[in-house]
């Protein structure tokens, strides 16, 4: 059984399309990694299946559910969460503040539950547990990533959406961002991320989807699609673009 799937989503901006027909499907506790060259859509894809742009075609589904309808608010109510490739956090409040307006976002918690749950996402990132009051502000920008993967967590979601969470993060902070997906994984959220590093994807998901020029390519467990020239691939569509 899917948590996330993506069936023949098509959809871009006003009336041209970026991405079309593109079919995505997640499992419980998977890490699904979404990979291609720059301007292949990856972003514009996440942000359709978040509801942030509107599909022409196809149709999403969260836990069997049809959801292509329903408004980004929505699917936040019902377990989906989406952190943009630059996480906006807000500067002049903590970083506990921050995690307790995620929460309101997604559903009417009474203020202890929002507590216990500040403290049960804490756990669950330690480079933030130990600063809990320092502001948004004064954070590097992977903390800053960090704590948008954090927020996203209060509504303890079915699935989290990740736009490139690891983009300019020095290679010990990368390690920390995987880590930190593959404990959410672990604790049975699904979670769909978009990576510019082809090899690190492969090393961390299960499944990969192969996004050229707004097309699926390729996909499969991790370790076939390994095996595939994936810079020919790559080249290959952008030869086919001109
Ligand atoms: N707000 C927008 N309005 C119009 N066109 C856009 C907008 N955002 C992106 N595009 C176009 O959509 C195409 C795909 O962009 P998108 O950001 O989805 O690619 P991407 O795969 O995420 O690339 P990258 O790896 O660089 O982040 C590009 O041609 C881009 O110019
Ligand atoms: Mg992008």
């Amino acid at each position: 059984m899917s948590v996330l799937e993506a069936r023949g989503v098509t959809a871009g901006y006003g009336s041209s399309a970026i991405v079309w027909d593109i079919f995505l499907q997640a499992k419980v506790g998977q890490v699904v990694a979404v990979v291609g060259p720059n301007g292949a859509g990856k972003s514009t894809f996440l942000k359709s299946l978040f509801g942030l742009l509107p599909l022409t075609l196809g149709k999403v589904f969260l836990d069997e559910e049809e959801i292509t309808h329903l408004e980004p608010y929505e699917r936040a109510r019902v377990g989906l969460a989406y952190v943009p490739q630059v996480s906006n956090v807000y500067s002049t409040m903590s970083i506990v503040e921050n995690l307790e307006i995620g929460a309101l976002g997604v559903r009417t918690l009474k203020k202890n539950e929002i507590k216990r749950r500040v403290s049960e996402v804490l756990e669950i990132f330690p480079d933030l547990a130990i600063m809990p009051t320092k502001r948004g502000g004064d954070l590097s920008g992977g903390q800053r990533n960090m704590l948008g993967m954090a927020r996203a967590m209060m509504g303890n979601p079915k699935a989290l959406l990740l736009d490139e969470p690891t983009a300019g993060l020095s290679p010990r902070y990368v390690d920390v961002v995987w880590q930190q997906v593959g404990r959410i994984a672990g604790m049975g959220t699904t979670v769909v991320v978009v990576e510019q590093n082809v090899e690190r994807a492969i090393a961390n998901a299960e499944w990969v989807y192969v996004l050229v020029a707004g097309k699926n390519r390729h996909h499969g467990p991790a370790e076939l699609v390994a095996a595939l020239d994936l810079g020919q691939i790559f080249l290959g569509a952008m030869s086919s673009v001109e």
